[in-house]
């Protein structure tokens, strides 16, 4: 059996911690024969463990402590701290391990409520469960969220090799915003949603560049986000923001422009990888 889960990228700009859009990289988890121990073997390297201590087989154990050991493989294309959910999409394969395993029978809701409280928001684990652009709000302990349709248009990734923790990209971030500026930045994430819910990317893409909440925080721990901004909005595009915490960022633009301006972020010569993507609209899914 195969588990198959999404990579994300949230905020968009100024849908800050709330806004999520499933993209079509993949964390690929293969269930294989029963043994004594669990085991994963991955392709990630470095310190992730091959162990029940890894957070898919912990995340499975903690919603069902009695499944039995199994190997598995877990294959992902999802870099690891670049702003691409793949802490999200690790914990949302736990998830889909314990219920195939332990025939839990959840429902996707249910999913989503169980990994946003691991996570504690919902912007990277909604997408990943249901595919596509998911808007959502974690509130006393409840889960409000809608999944929409993304308008079509290119997505082109800048994925840098250097990685950056979240925990560090958080740790920039103000304790608190005056309430003007609050207002201000709330008011463009409104009128952003509202244009994608009018699949109008060219007022969405002004709104997705003049988020207040996060990026100028962010914007020395990511110096290159302006240059590429500055690229690809001569090139056409609709708007480049970073992707969740950084160091990714994502450039959406007319499709006619999606070859163009891959070609155009590869000859910086920057220590990245461009990739061409595009939205995902299934979310988690299982193989048999
Ligand atoms: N919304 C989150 C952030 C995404 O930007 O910090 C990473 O969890």
């Amino acid at each position: 059996m195969r588990i198959r889960v999404p990579a994300t990228t949230a905020n968009l700009g100024p849908g800050f911690d709330s806004c999520g859009l499933a993209l079509t990289l993949y964390l690929t988890l293969d269930i294989g024969a029963a043994r004594d121990d669990w085991y994963i073997e991955h392709n990630i390297g470095g310190d992730i463990p091959h162990d029940k201590t890894n957070v898919i087989i912990e995340t499975a154990l903690n919603l069902a402590p009695d499944l039995a050991p199994h190997y598995l493989t877990m294959t992902s294309d999802i870099p690891p701290a670049r702003g691409l959910g793949s802490s999200s999409a690790a914990v949302v394969a736990g998830i889909e391990l314990a219920n195939t395993l332990g025939e839990l029978n959840l429902t996707k809701e249910e999913k989503v409520r169980i990994a946003a409280e691991i996570e504690g928001h919902p912007d990277n684990v909604a997408p990943a469960v249901l595919g596509n652009w998911v808007v959502g709000a974690k509130l006393d302990g409840e889960d409000f969220y809608v999944r929409h349709l993304f308008p079509d248009c290119a997505l082109i990734a800048f994925i840098p090799k250097a990685e950056l923790l979240t925990s560090e990209s958080r740790g920039v971030l103000p304790d608190a915003l005056p309430f003007k500026e609050a207002v201000k930045a709330s008011s463009i994430a409104n009128v952003m949603i509202a244009a994608i819910l009018h699949n109008d990317m060219k007022l969405a893409g002004e709104m997705m560049e003049r988020d207040l909440w996060h990026e100028k925080y962010r914007s020395k721990l990511v110096p290159h986000l302006p240059q590429i901004r500055e690229i690809a909005s001569k090139q056409g595009a609709y708007a480049t923001c970073l992707s969740g915490a950084g160091p990714t960022v994502l450039v959406f633009a007319p499709r006619s422009q999606a070859n163009t301006l891959q070609t155009s972020l590869q000859n910086l010569k920057m220590d990245a990888d461009v990739l061409l993507l595009e939205v995902e609209g299934s979310g988690a899914e299982i193989f048999q």
